[in-house]
């Protein structure tokens, strides 16, 4: 049981009624443990909106949710306590500003543990713990979360959110204004909470490679309606990926390129740049 989305359709307020919802009629089923998916679209398909109906923070206009067997419909229900939801559906938002709000990076990160009764103590080391997942010193436990570089203040945001330990992560951009190595350092610890908790993480990105790197599934986002649902492999394989203004991977398309103009026997399907260097080495020594 995890994330189940039947026929859903979201229109903003103020939208006219004869443009399409923000979100199209979307089912979609994400199981709650062991998936690594990435969630793209160009600007303004609809990944923010659609994530945040992953953890009830906002409601379908029709349409059904169902998170860890709770509905959510456009019709709240008075007994269901959508913020337990919230908790199990940790969401780190696309615009860190929104999510940070307390004086110092220590009490916005124990804010989340707080707030689910945890002791101040043990919140205390939540959120030690939790800022040196994401590669920031006790420094800034003290810092003014305003006053931190955008790179900074996306990581103290993730760090909130893993401090919660929730059962699955949803990521909007967690790596947009991050340096390369920033990074992938990132996309490594994402990695490595999956494999060793087994949770899943959806991550939203308009980075192809990070997508071809790391995902086990992608799901693309075209004008609100989910147009595909599968594999980077079978994502990139398909000659058409421009209609929705995706882009190929950078080793894909090195290879490919060498491949047509040289005319090389080339598998151009290597997710990596380690990869990708050794298939041209392979392609050069060969005799
Ligand atoms: N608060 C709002 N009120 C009205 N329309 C909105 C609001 N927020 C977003 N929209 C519109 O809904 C659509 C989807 O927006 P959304 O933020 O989900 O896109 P996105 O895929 O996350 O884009 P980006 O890649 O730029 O982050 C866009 O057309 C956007 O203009
Ligand atoms: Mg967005």
């Amino acid at each position: 049981m995890g994330i189940q989305f039947t026929k859903v359709n979201y229109r903003y307020p103020g939208w006219g009624r004869e443009t399409y919802g923000a979100i199209a009629d979307v089912t979609l089923s994400i199981s709650a443990k062991d998936e690594f998916i990435a969630l793209v679209g160009h600007t303004g398909s609809g990944k923010s909106t659609l994530a945040q109906h992953m953890n009830a923070l906002m409601f379908p206009t029709s349409g059904t949710v169902e998170i860890f067997g709770i509905p959510v419909t456009a019709k709240r229900n008075k007994k269901t306590d959508y913020n337990s939801l919230r908790k199990r559906v940790g969401l780190v938002f696309q615009f860190p500003e929104y999510q940070l709000f307390e004086e110092t990076v220590e009490k916005d990160i124990m804010f989340g543990p707080r707030n689910f009764r945890i002791t101040e103590e043990d919140a205390r080391e939540m959120a030690k713990n939790a800022l040196k997942m994401v590669g920031l010193s006790e420094n800034y436990l003290r810092r003014n979360p305003f006053n931190l570089s955008g790179g900074e203040k996306k990581r103290v945001s993730i760090a909130g959110i893993l401090a919660m330990n929730p059962d699955v992560l949803v990521l909007d951009e967690p790596t947009s204004g991050l340096d390369p190595r920033g990074k992938h350092t990132l996309m490594e610890l994402f990695r490595s909470i999956r494999e060793e908790t087994g949770k899943t993480i959806i991550f939203i990105t308009h980075d192809m490679d990070l997508v071809y790197r790391y995902a086990d599934r992608v799901l693309v986002l075209e004008a609100g309606s989910l147009v595909f649902d599968g594999t980077p492999d079978k994502l990139f394989r398909d000659p058409d990926l421009e209609r929705w203004h995706l882009d190929y991977p950078a080793t894909l398309s090195v290879l490919d390129n060498v491949k047509k103009s040289l005319g090389w026997d080339l598998d151009i399907y290597q997710n990596t740049v380690g990869k990708a260097a050794d298939e041209l080495k392979r392609a050069v020594r060969r005799p």
